[in-house]
């Protein structure tokens, strides 16, 4: 073995990394609902309290995990519009939908959600459906989102889905997401990160959230599901009539902030945005549905 010299730089003491470390404030999430499952606890006056964040935890890398057809997308597309509408920049990485078709989405979403016609050009989209290079090349991913940072001093950033970053070669999974989590640690951004979990796994298990490993790596999950109401127990519990389908929504884990573990309802409105309802089981019959 080589004698090795140290990495000085890898060795802090916690109390002074503690002095450097960002504070944790929240990021509205654009769909109602979802802050309110983030919170942070507070001692004051010797009495621990707990207060919303509310938001995802601003800095994390947010894994959201579903099968298709949960509302993954809509997520990303309401999370990037709340936050154009602030005034911060993103980045939006799309990696299954050719950008034209993303654009499309993201009017009809700003449009549902009354934000202002100018609200689109703070959203930088990277296309990575129609250039095959950036899916294969973490090198020419990474110069192309530098270039995207730039055009909109982007403070977020949407992969909208990483499974397409790794389709068919599912070993390389874990060094590109940590890739990607190295690259949003090194820009200060806050990422949400989509991914497509495979119907096989138990739908809203742990396990569920873990995909391969991506989980292991990103900060914060958000498991996304959907059942068919298919017994009269389910019925009564979901409140939905036999043959409907009931989506929900969980907060797996998040490493920054506490969060909510129980199971929510989650609503696409008509004008297809995401809600997030309440806890399943909560209020019994009288609970209303908003
Ligand atoms: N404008 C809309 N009105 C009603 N439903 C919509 C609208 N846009 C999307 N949806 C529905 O939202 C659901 C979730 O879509 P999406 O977010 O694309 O799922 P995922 O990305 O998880 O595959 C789909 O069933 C889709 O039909
Ligand atoms: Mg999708």
């Amino acid at each position: 073995m080589v004698a090795s010299r140290p990495v000085l730089e890898a060795v802090s003491v916690a109390g002074e990394a503690l002095a450097r470390a960002p504070r944790i404030e929240g990021v509205p999430t654009g769909v109602p609902g979802l802050d309110e499952l983030f919170f942070t606890a507070e001692t004051r006056g010797g009495k621990l309290r707990v207060r919303p964040l509310p938001g995802f935890p601003r800095y994390a890398a947010v894994h959201v995990t579903g099968v298709s057809d949960t509302g993954k997308s809509l997520l990303a597309e309401q999370f990037a519009l709340a936050q154009a509408d602030r005034g911060e920049g993103v980045i939006f990485v799309t990696v299954e939908n050719p950008a034209a078709f993303v654009s499309v989405g993201l009017e009809q979403r700003r449009a549902a959600m009354g934000l202002a016609k100018g609200t689109l050009d703070r959203i930088a989209l990277v296309d990575a459906a129609r250039h095959p290079e950036l899916r294969e090349d973490l090198a020419t991913l990474g110069a192309t989102l530098d270039a995207a940072l730039g055009k909109v001093d982007a403070r977020h950033l949407v992969i909208d889905s990483l499974t397409g970053l790794y389709e068919a070669r599912e070993v390389a999974a874990r060094p590109i997401v940590r890739w990607i989590y190295q690259f949003t640690k090194e820009r200060g951004l806050t990422a949400v990160l989509t991914s497509q979990k495979r119907s096989s796994h138990e739908e809203l298990s742990a396990e569920a959230a873990g995909g391969f490993v991506v989980s292991h790596v990103l900060d914060v999950t958000v498991v996304l599901a959907k059942k068919l109401v298919m017994s009269t127990a389910q019925a009564r519990v979901w409140r939905a009539p036999l043959g409907e389908v009931v989506r929900f929504i969980r907060v797996d884990g998040s490493r920054y902030s506490g969060h909510d573990t129980r199971t929510h309802f989650l609503e696409i409105t008509p004008a297809g945005l995401l809600r997030v309802g309440p806890p399943v089981g909560a209020g019994g019959e009288g609970g209303e549905a908003q």
